[in-house]
């Protein structure tokens, strides 16, 4: 509600409460028309509704909008009847309170249009299972056949309910409808026989003779044609082929609602015999009447099932039984006509009643659980026209209970909610219709009694008699003017009416018809020869039980008083929902609004009564938390956040606007303002104040929403993290496991690595193999002297041997190519001596040369000079070595100082002196032989052959200090190597001139070489 009230000014209150005129009329219209304008149809004067005929589709009943309303607070939706219907629909369901939706208005202002709606809408938030939809669909269907036989056309509605009508749609736990039940009231059975101008009969009668087969028509005797039945040949004439998509809707309806195709021929004969039986014509010779056609008095008994006889019979005489006295007297003519007309009227309402019976046992709800209700009532309002009958007074009597109720219940809310509240209860100075109630319901002295009264005395009493009792019983009566002589010029009605001055307004009565009407006789052989038809329907509709009572019927006034009353007892335990229907002109003209017959209507409605009740109290209360919500903005203690209880918010705010103490009162749970002025302040504080909390809104807004972006893409990180992290820890543990692989692989390799190739050892070999390849290019030795060679796998054995053979090889190799000349010449020399000391013979001294360089020369510096000119002396012959000697003589082995001289021909001894020489020996070289011993000594033997003994006196024992260099250059230059002989023996014999001498050898110290004096031997003692 409080959304609307910042364009009042331009839509109207959409709550005539917070008009700030509540008493003026004029306001109040104005109010409905500035709505109206906008098609704004519903205003709310509190809980009531208010509705006026739009007259055209304004497009408020979709589906899609009736979600809208959907659990959705009466208050914070616009007025409509969704919101009215979503609210007694939710308190029926969620607090169990029965509801009822009363529905009042005049004749076309829209109230069936209204029930229909609520009907749809309690379709639309229900469920839609199996049996829900099937009675949905019944009880939506019901209202085709009820319209059909009903409703008629009139003056003022094209489908005006000729009928009263209360719906109870019952609802399980669940809440959904399971069930029904119709209560009809006052139908309008005149119309039956007559209509007034440009209006028609019941829709059914047209339906009938459009929508019909020829087949039927002819079982049914009809013709096509209006002007052949008396009854409609008056009315105006409808359109055909919606009469005819209308009956065939009708059929429909019938068969969902479960009428059997028996039943509905017999429907049909029914109606098809009442317009046989208004063409029934009577001629009247001497005062007695009788039937002057057969055709249709043949019609109606065929159709009917009834006796012709005993039907002419009753159609010309009436029977009376008096106290036992039964007496039969023929009838006039015009009594005649009256009686038939009675009896159509009887069938037709009789018939009306049954289909309302036979919907309600369709409806019936197939469960003996108690169910909850929501009752609909769309009954005809206030009516007050130029002329008012007997039916006004039926009408305007209901509307005065109505309004009682209203008073009862909306006074009764009022003051429960004061209590509830803890608001102290002022008597609200309000109009109580009781008096007006009680005029016409007290014993006796009641128009009702009074009437009843006119119309059981025995004796000519008539309309006016009845006016003359009425007067002068309720002469005093504040509510009632009779017709007064005295007064004549100030009455405004004539002698043959009566006022009565409603809650609504007065309203002048013609008591013309009163008692025809109340009395509603039908004559008692009529009622007899209908009880014995055969018809199914007629003879359940005329009891014989009815037709053998000897009580008097009640009147019709009577009747309807007490189903009024019933319906009050029905509607006083239920919460009261009121739906008020306005016709906005009397045209059914869309867009038009005419004031004069809105305000009108406003009055007879009782609606500026309905607004004062309302408002005697507070104009406006809502909930602290509601109002606070709204309005907090508009005090600094409560803006943006209220900590306390919503109560003392509101406290604080109402303080902080600087509401007088009048203007409202604190409940319990609610606040209430008082007058509509002071919510109004208030709410164009807070339309004011919103525009400077947009911006604050707006931009906490956009914080909220950025901050949820961000923890949006926050969570939507950590899930990324998480995924990655899992991903990264997967890749781990794989590597890890990869890895253990490979390490047990490797420890298990590197177990078995020496075995033989496996799967197992195979790559950890490989990977030894590779490593120590790489191991083994680093450290390779760089020298052919260094030894040391790296270790290898076993499974390298033969690898390594080879690497290190063609290593040593390559360095071999390279050693020899960076040999100087001389070097190389040197190690030649030391292979020779390997070879000559070594391999072939061993000579212990010979390790002990291995490390001295081999010269060419060992010729000490006294000897120089001699041993050069012996050289010049060589005639061309190559010294190749020369060394100084000791000579042993081969008799007394006395030693003596020589030069050795090797050439490349001969070896020569020489002796120095100074610088002088002597030539000793020159023994070629091709022809001695050489003998070392294998000892430590330096001793060499010069094997002379035998036959240059003679000239050299024997062997040469020589003692040269560098043996083992003499003599293996001597070997290199002859390249002679069997020349030389290595011996290891002790005994030694040499040449000496044809006889052998004797060399010993000994290992001892010190090393000497001497004559043996005893043996004369040459003892040579070499050291170990
Ligand atoms: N809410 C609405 N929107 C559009 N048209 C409507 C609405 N209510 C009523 N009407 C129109 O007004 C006509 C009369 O309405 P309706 O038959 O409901 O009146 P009523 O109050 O039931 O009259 P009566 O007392 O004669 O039965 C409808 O046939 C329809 O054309
Ligand atoms: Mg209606």
């Amino acid at each position: 509600m409080e959304i609307s009230l910042k364009d009042r000014d331009k839509v109207g209150v959409q709550d005539a409460v917070l008009l700030e005129d509540f008493n003026s009329s004029e306001v109040f219209v104005n109010n409905l028309q500035k709505r109206f304008n906008e098609n704004l149809i519903y205003t709310n004067i509190g809980p009531v509704l208010v509705s006026v005929n739009p007259y055209k589709d304004v497009g408020i009943y979709s589906s899609q909008y009736a979600k809208e309303f959907h659990k959705k607070h009466f208050f914070e939706t616009t007025p409509h009847i969704f919101a009215l219907t979503d609210t007694a629909y939710r308190s029926l369901i969620e607090e169990n309170r029965e509801q009822c939706i009363l529905i009042s208005g005049e004749s076309g202002a829209g109230k069936t249009e209204a029930s229909k709606k609520v009907l749809q809408y309690i379709a639309e938030v229900t469920g839609s299972k199996g049996q829900v939809e099937k009675v949905k669909n019944k009880l939506f269907q019901s209202n085709p056949v009820l319209e059909a036989f009903g409703n008629a056309k009139t003056s003022r509605n094209d489908n005006s309910s000729r009928f009263g009508k209360y719906m109870d749609v019952e609802f399980d736990y669940e809440g959904n409808p399971v069930g029904g039940n119709i209560l009809n009231y006052l139908l309008e059975k005149s119309r039956v026989i007559n209509q007034f101008n440009g209006e028609r009969n019941f829709h059914i009668f047209y339906q009938l003779l459009a929508g019909a087969s020829d087949t039927m028509l002819n079982d049914l005797l009809l013709k096509r044609n209006l002007e052949s039945y008396y009854y409609l040949s008056h009315s105006q004439k409808g359109t055909c082929n919606k009469e005819k998509s209308a009956f065939e809707e009708l059929n429909k309806a019938l068969t969902i609602i479960e009428f059997t195709a028996e039943e509905q021929i017999d429907i049909f004969k029914i109606i098809a015999s009442i317009l046989h039986l208004g063409n029934i014509g009577f001629v009247e010779e001497e005062g007695i009447a009788s039937v002057n056609n057969n055709e249709s008095i043949d019609a109606v008994c065929k159709l009917l099932n009834c006796d012709k006889e005993e039907l002419k019979n009753a159609l010309t005489h009436k029977t009376i039984d008096a106290k036992g006295d039964v007496v039969t007297s023929p009838l006039d003519r015009e009594t005649a006509i009256y009686a038939r007309d009675a009896l159509a009227k009887a069938i037709y309402d009789k018939l009306f009643t049954w289909l309302v019976q036979k919907i309600n046992s369709s409806l019936q709800a197939n469960t003996q659980r108690k169910n909850s209700v929501i009752g609909i009532l769309d009954i005809y309002g206030f009516e007050i026209f130029q002329k008012n009958n007997f039916e006004q007074l039926c009408i305007n009597f209901c509307n005065e209970k109505l309004q009682q109720l209203f008073i009862d219940l909306t006074l009764k809310q009022e003051q429960q909610e004061y209590l509830k509240e803890g608001i102290e209860w002022h008597n609200i100075d309000y109009f109580d219709n009781k008096i007006i109630c009680d005029l016409f319901e007290m014993k006796f002295k009641g128009i009702i009694s009074i009437m009843d009264e006119e119309c059981l005395v025995p004796g000519n009493t008539n309309d006016l008699t009845l006016l003359k009792k009425l007067n002068k019983n309720l002469q005093g009566h504040k509510h009632f003017k009779g017709f007064n002589k005295m007064l004549k010029k100030q009455m405004k009605f004539e002698n043959n009416e009566f006022q009565v001055i409603h809650y609504a307004g007065p309203v002048v009565y013609s008591v013309k018809t009163f008692i025809e009407k109340n009395n509603d006789l039908l004559f008692r052989d009529l009622r007899y020869a209908m009880s014995n038809s055969q018809h199914s329907i007629i003879k359940n509709i005329f009891p014989k039980s009815e037709v053998m009572s000897m009580r008097l019927p009640e009147t019709a006034f009577t009747k309807f008083k007490k189903s009024v009353n019933d319906l009050m007892k029905i509607l006083i335990d239920k919460e009261p929902n009121y739906i008020r229907c306005i016709k906005p002109n009397d045209d059914k003209r869309p867009s038009f609004f005419d004031v004069d017959i809105v305000s009108h209507q406003v009055t007879y409605l009782g609606l500026m009564e309905n607004l004062r009740v309302r408002r005697a109290g507070f104009a406006y209360r809502r909930s602290y938390e509601s109002f606070l919500k709204r309005y907090k903005c508009l005090c600094k203690q409560t803006w943006p956040h209220w900590h306390g209880n919503a109560k003392d918010g509101v406290q604080q705010l109402i303080c902080s606007l600087g509401f007088e103490n009048d203007e409202y009162k604190m409940g319990k749970t609610k606040i209430f303002i008082r007058y509509p002025k002071s919510l109004f302040q208030t709410e164009d504080a807070f339309q004011r104040k919103k525009h400077d909390l947009v911006s604050v809104i707006k931009a906490t807004w956009k914080g909220y929403k950025q901050r949820q972006e961000y923890r949006k893409l926050k969570l939507a990180s950590i899930v990324v993290q998480k995924w990655y992290r899992r991903y990264q820890a997967q890749k781990a543990i794989k590597r890890r496991k990869a890895a253990v692989e490979t390490v047990r692989r490797f420890i298990k390799g590197f177990i078995t690595r020496n075995g033989p190739e496996t799967e197992i050892n195979k790559k950890f070999v490989a990977l030894a193999k590779k490593h120590w390849l790489i191991r083994l290019s680093k450290n390779l030795p760089n020298s052919v002297l260094i030894k040391y060679w790296p270790p290898h796998p076993v499974s390298c054995n033969e690898a390594s041997k080879l690497i290190q053979h063609y290593h040593m090889l390559h360095l071999s190799r390279i050693y020899r190519k960076n040999l100087t000349a001389e070097r190389k010449q040197q190690f030649e020399l030391k292979v020779l001596a390997e070879k000559l000391f070594s391999v072939n013979g061993h000579k212990k001294s010979y390790k002990n040369s291995i490390p001295q360089w081999f010269k060419n020369e060992r010729i000490p510096s006294e000897q120089e000079e001699a041993y050069k000119l012996f050289s010049k002396s060589l005639n061309g012959e190559r010294i190749m070595y020369s060394t100084s000697a000791v000579k042993y003589d081969r008799h007394g082995y006395k030693a003596r100082d020589r030069i050795l001289i090797a050439t490349t021909k001969h070896v020569y001894i020489i002796e120095t002196k100074g610088n002088s020489y002597t030539q000793k020996h020159g023994l070629p070289l091709n022809v001695v032989n050489l003998l070392v011993t294998a000892q430590k000594d330096k001793v060499l033997l010069v094997q002379i052959p035998e036959e240059m003994i003679k000239k050299d006196k024997g062997d040469l024992i020589l003692e040269i200090p560098q043996l083992i260099e003499c003599v293996t250059k001597i070997v290199s230059f002859t390249k002679n190597e069997n020349m030389l002989s290595v011996v290891d023996e002790k005994v030694i014999e040499h040449n000496m001139k044809g006889k052998p001498g004797i060399i010993e050898v000994t290992v001892g110290n010190p090393e000497t070489i001497q004559k043996d004096k005893p043996t004369g031997h040459l003892l040579i003692r070499a050291t170990p």
